[in-house]
């Protein structure tokens, strides 16, 4: 199948490639110089596949979500975060003694330099915790400067564990350096999840105890949010891992694309809003209108996606998952309901369905970390700890696919040649 253009009275025909489920695309990798310099602009990589991937399929219009073929909804029911992680890395769902040895090889490797001790010293209390964990992930590749031999197995096997391992140590203790807590390292004997939460909040003169509601909780939340095709981060890990930059140095990318507030630091802004609605009588009404009026930069943050169209189904789950947990845990919170009330406001409202603005992922995963006990300017490092293992599997695939360094072209609408003027005539 080919797709055909014209350009100055000459016409092309360009390979179309077709994917497994049937999506298609022009590859356009000859346009250039068959063309004699020929481009395609394309603001945002809104209608720009940046390469076939054969992790995550997901259908904007239908609401479809799978990892490795597999539902969403059913990994997020049946599934541990680990076997997910693996699953993603690796292609196929791990057998048991697959699981238990990934997660022994990951628990060998969770020990962090003291030294990097020091440098979160370094960093003020009121740091966002964001920001602590993309530079002291950054810092992982001093501690381990061996470059990965990707064409090794087992390199890029030590790669993954050591990342898996530590990056967790990374986020609980920027969390203990905020609240003033001692540095823990966590306790082998426990699952990832349970580890995860014992070093994060255990306090130090008390026994830590697994309560098994907030644990399979942020097992469900963390599978949701651990691969989502080609968005901003996932993108910034592959094209920096695409120059041969290391698996630390593309995470701690990553982890700084995944703060904006357009993408993972949405869960933070959904709570923030809805805080603040609260705090302003609950008036969801004017908060709408602000998110509709174009001279007001106000967005209703949590809602809309540049690829579902209908709606999201990591946000149906997660909604449902609110009201389970907030019951099970005996919590009342009042910005559950305001968040109700402007979902059914939008879903009724022209200006979003017209542009078919529904919630996402984050509208409801914020009520959900509150009630677990999460700080809130920490929502967005457990976003980070769920995407962990999808920014593996896209640098991983990235490397072993060979692809070249991402490099893209523009449109130059900048001044013309001008020669240099001296600075005392201008
Ligand atoms: N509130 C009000 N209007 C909106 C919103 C919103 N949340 N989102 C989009 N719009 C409007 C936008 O103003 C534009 O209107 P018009 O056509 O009149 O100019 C139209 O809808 C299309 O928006 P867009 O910005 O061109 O769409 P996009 O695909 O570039 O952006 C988005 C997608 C997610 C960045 C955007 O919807 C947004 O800013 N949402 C709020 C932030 C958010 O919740 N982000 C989390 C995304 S999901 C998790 C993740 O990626 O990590």
């Amino acid at each position: 199948m080919n797709a055909s253009i014209e350009f100055n009275g000459n016409k092309y025909e360009l390979p179309v490639v077709k994917g497994s489920e049937n999506e298609h695309a022009i590859d356009i990798s000859t346009l250039r110089v068959a063309t004699k310099g020929l481009i395609t602009l394309d603001r945002g990589y809104k209608n720009t596949g940046s390469c076939e991937s054969g992790i995550t399929f997901l259908d904007g219009e239908k609401g479809i979500l799978r990892y490795r073929g597999y539902a969403i909804e059913e990994l997020a029911e049946n599934a541990g975060f680990l076997e997910v992680a693996y699953l993603l890395i690796f292609g196929e769902l791990p057998s048991k003694a697959e699981l238990e040895k990934f997660h022994q090889d990951i628990k060998n490797e969770s020990q962090v330099d003291e030294d990097v001790k020091k440098i979160l010293d370094g960093f003020p209390k009121s740091a966002h915790p964001m920001g602590v964990v993309s530079s002291l992930t950054s810092a992982l590749i001093a501690f381990n400067p061996g470059s990965v031999n990707v064409d090794s197995k087992e390199d890029m096997y030590q790669a993954i564990v050591k990342i898996m391992g530590k990056f967790p140590v990374l986020c609980a203790w920027a969390l203990r350096k905020k609240a003033g807590q001692p540095l823990d390292y966590g306790d082998d004997s426990l699952g990832y999840i349970d580890n995860i939460l014992k070093m994060m909040f255990k306090k130090p003169n008390q026994e830590y105890k697994i309560n098994p509601v907030v644990s399979s909780a942020l097992n469900k939340l963390l599978i949701l949010h651990a691969d989502h095709e080609q968005n901003c981060s996932a993108s910034t890990v592959r094209i920096v891992g695409s120059s041969h930059a290391g698996l630390f140095a593309s995470i701690s990318a990553g982890v700084s694309a995944l703060w904006g507030p357009l993408h993972g630091g949405a869960n933070q802004a959904v709570i923030e809003m809805l805080e603040a609605i609260k705090e302003d009588g609950g008036d969801t009404k004017k908060y709408m209108a602000k998110a509709k009026d174009k001279d007001d930069p106000f967005r209703l943050m949590g809602f809309g996606h540049r690829v579902y169209k209908n709606f999201d189904p990591r946000a149906k789950i997660i909604k449902k998952s609110a009201d389970e947990v907030l019951g099970d845990l005996g919590i009342q919170d009042p910005v559950l309901d305001i968040a109700k009330g402007l979902e059914k406001e939008a879903l009724e409202d022209n200006y979003f369905v017209d542009r078919k603005l529904y919630p996402n992922v984050d509208f409801y995963s914020g009520i959900i970390y509150r009630a677990l006990g999460i700080p809130t300017e920490m929502f967005t490092v457990m976003f980070a700890l769920g995407r962990l293992p999808g920014w593996i599997a896209q640098w991983r695939e990235m490397r072993l696919m060979k692809e070249p360094i991402g490099r893209p072209r523009q449109i130059y609408v900048g001044e013309t040649y001008r020669p240099y003027m001296e600075i005392s005539n201008r």
